[in-house]
């Protein structure tokens, strides 16, 4: 890859907010999809890790053209293809790999990688990404984290993903280093059984002006 992929910094500069949605049924997602999008988040990050998140990205992607739905839990460079296939616009990994890498570069799909070390950052760099998911954000060293890599990495920047909330995320947003935060507070297991797709349109359109 000759320069990092800008499609990445474009997706993440949409929203403060990238909903983390793991999907039980297609219809409910469609639901979902539209719920955030009313809200005002337009990015949405699937999961693949139910067996109809494929069927899922493909169904919401359809019914909510204008919300760019991509796949998370990206493990392999099989499911990137798939991804592409069923429509999704990026992929997001929760570590990357020198395969994974390779096919995002021949699935032409732009890739969100997760790192959590200086040593997966730089692994990155040298496939010529700049723009990163830090996960798991909380455990693996927090905004005190992503503020010491802005010495040494100052060009590159993030989205911290994993462990962060509405209380916290903003601790994350005000950072100079990163451009959203990711999250699946949005659509617990608890709003998603109560089908409350008003309530998942209310913290949506919280998260939406949460200042960045
Ligand atoms: C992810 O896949 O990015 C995380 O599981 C989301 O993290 P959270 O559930 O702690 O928000």
């Amino acid at each position: 890859m000759s320069g990092a992929d800008p499609r990445v910094r474009a997706v993440l500069r949409l929203a403060p907010v990238i909903p983390v949605f793991t999907p039980d049924d297609v219809d409910d997602a469609v639901q979902v999809a539209q719920a955030l999008f009313r809200g005002g988040l337009p990015v949405i990050e699937v999961t693949l890790r139910t067996a109809t998140a494929m069927a899922a990205i493909k169904a919401m992607a359809e019914a909510v053209p204008d919300a760019v739905i991509g796949a998370g839990t990206v493990l392999t460079a099989a499911q990137m293809e798939q991804v592409k296939a069923a429509g999704g616009r990026f992929a997001v990994s929760p570590g990357a790999t020198d395969r994974l890498y390779a096919a995002a570069r021949d699935t032409d799909l732009p890739l969100l990688p997760g790192v959590a070390t200086s040593s997966e950052l730089m692994r990155g760099l040298e496939h010529g990404l700049d723009t990163f998911k830090f996960f798991p954000a909380v455990q693996a060293g927090g905004a005190a984290m992503l503020s010491a890599w802005n010495g040494p990495f100052g060009d590159v920047r993030f989205c911290p993903t994993g462990g962060i909330g509405a209380q916290t995320a903003a601790q994350f947003l005000h950072l100079p280093n990163v451009l959203c935060v990711g999250g699946s507070w949005l659509t617990t297991r608890e709003l998603l059984q109560a089908r409350d797709w008003a309530g998942i349109e209310r913290l949506a359109r919280e998260a939406a002006v949460l200042p960045g």
